[in-house]
């Protein structure tokens, strides 16, 4: 019998081991070592999820770069329907800098694109996304990530910093929801 995990209500199977992970993450960084060298990037890591792939990720960078956090809040907004997207935590200036953005998943890419939006507005001197995984089957917006670690087909995974309502970052490998 296939070993399985219980997370609340839901049984999740083995998907990524975290050796292929690790091999990932370098892989993705000696790309940007590469790329920026010369260069002094600004990692800019979206809470919660990018905590355990940036940490893992800025451990294999070997160029002069710096690391700030910010946090995606949503609410409904006041006056118009839907929610509203707003980065919070911003305390460090982009202004000129060569931008980094980290990010555990890219699904439909609607997050994404509004990160996007709100950071081209502090004017950095580059903007680029790197996000661990992907589901390009999932995509509605189309974005240019310039560095992805892995696409994975439009199932839900938890571990590696993402969550099922809050649980499983802790967990080292990636599991998927049983079918
Ligand atoms: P998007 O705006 O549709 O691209 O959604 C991105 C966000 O959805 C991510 O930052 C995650 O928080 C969440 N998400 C998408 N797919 C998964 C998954 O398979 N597991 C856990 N969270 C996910
Ligand atoms: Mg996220």
């Amino acid at each position: 019998m296939m070993k399985s995990i219980k997370v609340l209500d839901k049984e999740f199977v083995p998907m990524i081991p975290a050796e292929d992970i690790a091999n990932e993450v370098r892989r993705v960084a000696n790309e940007i070592n590469r790329d920026y060298e010369g260069k002094n990037p600004l990692f800019l890591a979206i809470l919660n999820g990018s905590f355990m792939f940036a940490a893992d990720l800025l451990r294999e960078i070997n160029i002069p770069c710096e690391i700030t956090f910010v946090k995606m809040s949503s609410y409904e907004g006041v006056s118009s329907t839907g929610t509203v997207n707003e980065i919070i935590g911003l305390n460090k200036s982009i202004e000129g800098r060569d931008v980094i953005i980290v990010e555990d998943i890219v699904d439909s890419g609607v997050t994404m694109a509004h990160i996007l939006e709100t950071l081209e507005g502090h004017n950095p001197n580059s903007l680029e996304i790197c996000t661990f995984f992907v589901k390009p089957e999932n995509l509605k917006i189309d974005l240019d990530i310039r560095y992805t670690a892995m696409g994975i087909p439009n199932d839900f995974i938890i571990g590696y910093g993402l969550d099922y309502d809050g649980y499983a970052r802790n967990l080292k490998d990636i599991w998927v929801l049983k079918s």
